[in-house]
């Protein structure tokens, strides 16, 4: 059994993870619109990953014998305004989604749950490398976007990146 709070910020992140999933699609859809498909791909694929993540939590509070409760995902509620817009707010984001990590973990080490605190490691890790693809997106547009030729490189360079599974196994 898991102490209460961490058990419902832990059941509270599986909503999280699945809004970012849904968030993340509605931006791939934005740059399909746009005809920029490989920013379309790269948003589609990330998220691939969001969901995981989501199915990551609900694995480890199964293992730990917690119940869960699946509550309604939200609307993405993001106005887009442009491509590079739409990768700031990815920036931003990510940034939220690490603030609610670090309450999990805080929350996690002040009742010595030391558990909870290794699985939480794997995300503490991985936000670091989100945030910083989402900065090195924003660079890169700021460097490559306006030119049409550049753009439609680092488009097709998006384009080619697949999916893979995480790298963390409960
Ligand atoms: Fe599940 Fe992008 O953090």
């Amino acid at each position: 059994m898991l102490d209460k709070k961490v058990s419902e910020l832990l059941n509270n992140q599986i909503n999280k993870e699945f809004y970012s999933a849904y968030l993340y699609l509605d931006f791939s859809n934005y740059y399909y619109d746009q005809g920029l498909d490989g920013f379309g791909n790269w948003f589609k694929i990330q998220a691939q990953e969001e969901r995981d993540h989501a199915m990551l939590f609900i694995q480890y509070m199964q293992n730990n014998g917690e119940k869960i409760e699946l509550g309604a995902v939200d609307k993405p509620s993001v106005t887009l305004s442009g491509a590079k817009s739409v990768l700031e707010e990815t920036l931003k984001h990510e940034q939220y989604v690490t603030s609610l990590i670090h309450t999990i973990y805080d929350a996690a080490y002040s009742v010595k749950d030391f558990r909870t605190m290794q699985f939480l490691d794997w995300f503490v890790k991985e936000q670091g490398e989100e945030e910083n693809n989402a900065d090195n997106l924003i660079k890169r547009f700021e460097l490559f976007g306006d030119d049409p030729k550049s753009l439609y490189m680092l488009d097709n360079e998006l384009g080619a990146r697949v999916y893979a599974a995480p790298s963390l196994v409960l």
